[in-house]
């Protein structure tokens, strides 16, 4: 059985499509593919939790071709059994979990490996389905099972100086990441200087958190996760109720909460002190 995780981008969405760094991790929920032999190929979703947009005919008639294109014929007769703990469009990454998890379920099936690096690469096959221009972060921190830096590809591991406890608050699901990366994209065109100026904002953000982190300053921490906040709903992202769970787990003692992933809905991740 196959296994991929969950993550969370702890600063840097949006502006990571743009070319600017980011920084995410896996969590604990998780997506599990079992590959077997059948005459009947396909995707079987076990866990109605998953997104539905995962659960149709349609979908295999797109992830099939990539497949192929990459395991070669052998890859047809396969039907890929998917039990997800990972709620959809919540800003989690179900589809770029799905995207490795098939690809290490057929790894598996043959008898074979690949590094993260590798996984990672056959991965963003399928995530161009989902998202059509994906930054690659997301199935990257996946590939890699790790707390990382990304920026254009280029994926660097960070050393915690100590362990990063979050809580995710979930608030109403968005309308797919590719639509809320397309509005941002919408409004670089209307207003490329303002959209820019945040981007910049954001990455000067990505850049100060890798050195608290590697510091182990949690209280700074917190404090670049709330201006992060505010930029992405400078940006359009945010919605009234994720700004009210940020709010929330402020007045509930956490250090910092900002929206993670796309916005327009989905999940708020707050750093508490350990
Ligand atoms: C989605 O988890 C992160 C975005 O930055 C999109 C991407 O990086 O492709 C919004």
């Amino acid at each position: 059985m196959a296994q991929a995780r969950a993550k969370i981008i702890l600063a840097g969405e949006h502006a990571v499509v743009y070319g600017h760094p980011a920084i995410a991790q896996p969590i604990d929920l998780e997506v599990r593919i079992h590959a077997i032999k059948s005459l009947e190929p396909g995707l079987v979703f076990l866990n109605p939790k998953m997104d539905p947009q995962h659960k149709s005919d349609s979908l295999f008639a797109q992830v099939q071709p990539k497949l192929v294109s990459l395991f070669g014929d052998r890859v047809e007769k396969l039907v890929f059994e998917i039990d997800s703990d990972i709620p959809g469009g919540c800003g989690l990454g179900s589809s770029a979990a799905l995207s490795v998890g098939l690809i290490r379920a057929a790894l598996e099936h043959f008898g074979e490996s690949g590094s993260p690096e590798e996984i990672a690469l056959m991965a963003l096959e399928l995530e161009k389905i989902f998202h059509g221009n994906p930054s690659g972060v997301d199935h990257t921190v996946i590939a890699h099972e790790d707390l990382i830096w990304f920026q254009n590809g280029q994926v660097e591991k960070i050393n915690a100086y100590r362990p990063l406890k979050f809580s995710i608050m979930m608030a109403s699901p968005h309308a797919g990441t590719r639509a809320v990366v397309e509005a941002v994209r919408q409004r670089r065109l209307q207003d490329e200087v303002a959209v820019n100026k945040i981007f910049s904002g954001i990455s000067e953000i990505v850049f100060s958190m890798r050195s608290q982190i590697e510091q182990g300053n949690l209280r700074e921490m917190g404090l670049l996760m709330n201006r992060n906040q505010r930029l992405l709903k400078q940006l359009g992202v945010s919605t009234p109720e994720l700004d009210q769970l940020c709010e929330q787990a402020i007045q509930n003692g956490a250090l910092g909460a900002k929206l993670t992933g796309a916005g327009g809905g989905g999940c708020v991740i707050a750093l508490f002190a350990e």
